[in-house]
């Protein structure tokens, strides 16, 4: 069966919290870890509401490790840890000038203030970079630490000594112990010429300022973060000995005096009039700067009135960011292209007719995926509404409706990939369409030879990425067969550059070493999804043999055959994994490499557990009748799995006939044959007992 439908099936809020967990902490880890991004800021913040959603409906499933307990991500264990003195949090957003409102509404009755007071705030821009916490002893910067979780972060004291703006030494008098808080951002002007250079080396470009500036400080190599204009401002304090200033503007002041940057058009405000004009002000600045801005923050500026305010949950009551609205434009989506990844995943990508969104030339956006296309009703020919919220690559937000021509068709998902022509799936309750012509595909290629090569599966020594890569590029290897067609070049490699004669017979020996292989290695080297290690050995250990288990996947192929039936009752093997190998075999050219390769191969068969023991084991036996205890396909997955051999028709090699109910033909000619007939109870009692 194909599951080609956009349906998925309903799941239990458990279920959905589970999934958003794991969704939400691989984002965390793409961006924070990586500084990656693998979706949207929008795309982002949608999961995050949608959990809170569930997690206010459900209380009782909030745990630990739930998104709304953690902030960031754990640091990578690629930077040793610091443990904040004290914890770095998040602010709370307001959107729009209400917001920014209720924010002062809600400090004022917090403090139990009269309507008419008025509470003094400091304004500063929202820097979009990293934050990251510098402690300093007895006036020495000692260490430095990205915000990581929020209660520890990574260590990147070496990193950060390199930027101009963070003194190694405090100047003038400052207290034995402060954590003094900041931003670290990368200037406009700098961010363009970095991508740029990135692509000049066709290396990975940053998808914004941000990410740019912390994939440039979290470098294992200090020398190349010494070579980013990386620049930082200072607003903040973490832990500190004693009383440094009794507001945040005079607090302010006293980091300009130890050498810190400190934003210049931060201003103290007399009240929310004052605060809103201050926005204004800055919102209208905000193109003129040469770095990104996504807000103004307010901060309490009475530091005895922010004791008193303290925190709620992740959030200080005595501050917020007021956000600036996203940059939108209004454009034509011209077509609908759909990219491949290296996974094999298919992304559709919106084609828009180029226009400028907050001073960017946009030509693409992303449209995530085909639920996402559904959710817009983005047809080719709309018009729609763009968005760009400090991500290089926009989203669209809208269509508009009034506009859109007669005759627009409604998307619909590509059946094959477009790379390869391979079938083209979506697994059901999944999001993403996936080719399944892997070991095919061009988009896929490098990923899928450097796994075929890897140590757990064909383990050739010396067929590592950069080889992979160097062997593709060069139109040797178009598919895993060519990885034993290599020796045929032997002459050819030898005369590559870094290769000579022995390389190159010692590479054509580790090829030639590997025709024979076990049929576990040999599954699990095809990378089908979710054919793991485990689950590659399950499958070697239940067919046996590569013949046999070719043969019984071919036959799974068909809908309602016994080998289906079969391939879904090994135990263990759950449904979605049954499904993935159905359609890796259901695409014909994946059906051609597999052929290909045992024409090529030695593959052994698997060690079936109990081969020597059961009195079941290396058995032939026939199923006749209606069988009472199970089901046909069940007795031959269990048959099997206790080393028998099951056969459609009795001959005088048969050693068992196991005789249901109402046994006709089967049952005589064993009788004939002198062949043992046994009934359902006597089998399952050979087979060691029920279950
Ligand atoms: S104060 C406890 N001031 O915004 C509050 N944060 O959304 C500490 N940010 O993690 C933060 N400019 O990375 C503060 N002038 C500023 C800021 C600022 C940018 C960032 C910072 C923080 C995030 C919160």
């Amino acid at each position: 069966m194909m599951p080609d439908s956009a349906e998925s099936p309903l799941i239990s809020p458990e279920e959905e919290l589970a999934a958003l967990q794991r969704a939400i902490a691989r984002h965390d880890r793409a961006y924070h870890g990586r500084d990656a991004p693998e979706i949207t800021d929008a795309a982002y913040d949608a999961l995050r509401r949608r959990n809170a959603e569930l997690e206010a409906l459900h209380p009782e499933l909030v745990d630990d490790q739930s998104p709304s307990r953690r902030v960031g991500s754990a640091p990578s264990a690629a930077f040793g840890k610091i443990r904040h003195r004290i914890a770095m949090l998040s602010l709370d957003n307001a959107f729009g000038e209400t917001a920014f409102r209720e924010f002062e509404a809600r400090i004022r009755r917090f403090l139990g203030l009269d309507a008419g007071a008025q509470v003094a705030l400091v304004g500063e821009p929202k820097i979009d970079g990293l934050s990251v916490s510098l402690t300093y002893e007895a006036g020495t910067l000692v260490h430095g630490a990205t915000r990581g979780d929020g209660a520890e972060g990574e260590d990147v004291t070496a990193n950060l000594r390199t930027l101009a703006s963070i003194p190694a030494r405090l100047a003038g008098a400052a207290p034995h112990l402060i954590e003094v808080r900041g931003e670290v951002f990368l200037g406009k002007a700098d961010f363009l010429a970095l991508n740029a250079a990135q692509e000049a080396a066709g290396l990975r470009l940053f998808a914004n300022p941000r990410n740019a500036a912390a994939g440039s400080l979290r470098q294992l190599d200090v020398g190349v973060t010494a070579g980013r204009p990386l620049a930082f401002f200072a607003y903040a304090a973490g832990a500190v000995s004693e009383t440094v200033a009794e507001t945040h503007w005079a607090y302010l002041a006293r980091l300009r005096a130890w050498g810190f940057s400190v934003n210049p058009l931060s201003e103290r405000l007399d009240g929310v009039a004052d605060a809103a004009a201050f926005f204004t002000r800055v919102e209208q600045a905000r193109a003129g700067l040469d770095y990104d801005i996504d807000g103004v923050v307010f901060k309490v500026d009475d530091l005895g009135l922010q004791r008193r305010l303290g925190f709620a949950g992740r959030e200080p009551r005595w501050a917020v960011a007021w956000k600036f609205p996203a940059e939108r434009a209004v454009t034509v989506l011209q077509d609908i292209r759909v990219q491949v990844g290296r996974t094999g995943a298919l992304t559709p990508v919106a084609w828009l007719a180029p226009v400028g969104v907050g001073g960017v030339l946009v030509t693409r956006a992303t449209l995530h995926n085909e639920d996402e296309i559904a959710r817009l009703d983005a047809r080719v020919g709309d018009t729609v509404v763009l968005q760009r919220a400090g991500d290089v690559i926009p989203q669209i937000v809208s269509v508009v409706p009034e506009r859109r021509p007669d005759g627009a068709a409604a998307y619909v998902p590509l059946a094959h990939c477009p790379a390869c022509g391979s079938l083209a799936v979506r697994p059901p309750g999944e999001v993403v369409r996936r080719c399944t012509g892997g070991l095919v595909c061009p988009a896929q290629a490098v990923e899928r030879l450097v796994h075929f090569c890897s140590r757990r599966a064909f383990d050739i020594e010396g067929m590592g990425e950069k080889t992979v890569v160097a062997f593709h590029a060069l139109g040797w290897l178009g598919g895993p067969a060519d990885v034993f067609r290599l020796g045929a070049r032997e002459a050819e490699l030898a005369a590559l550059e870094g290769w000579g004669e022995l390389s190159a017979r010692r590479l054509v020996a580790a090829i030639e070493a590997r025709r024979r292989i076990g049929l576990e290695r040999f599954i699990f080297a095809l990378g089908i999804r979710r054919i793991g290690e485990t689950n590659a050995k399950l499958l070697a250990r239940h067919y046996g043999s590569f013949a046999n288990w070719r043969a019984e996947m071919a036959g799974a192929a068909e809908t309602g055959s016994d080998a289906r039936l079969a391939l879904g009752s090994i135990l263990r093997v759950g449904e979605a994994m049954a499904e993935e190998l159905v359609e890796f075999f259901t695409e014909p050219r994946n059906r051609a490499v597999v052929d290909e390769l045992a024409g090529l191969l030695t593959i052994e068969d698997a060690v079936v557990p109990g081969g020597g023991g059961g009195a079941a084991s290396g058995k032939v036996v026939v199923f006749t009748g209606t069988l009472e205890t199970m089901t046909r396909p069940e007795a031959k997955a269990r048959a099997e799995a206790a080393g028998a051999k099951v056969t459609d028709s009795v001959s005088k090699k048969t050693d068992f006939v196991v005789a249901g109910k109402e046994a006709g033909s089967k049952a005589k000619r064993a009788a004939e044959l002198g062949v043992r007939v046994v009934s359902e109870a006597e089998w399952a009692e050979l087979l060691g007992g029920p279950g």
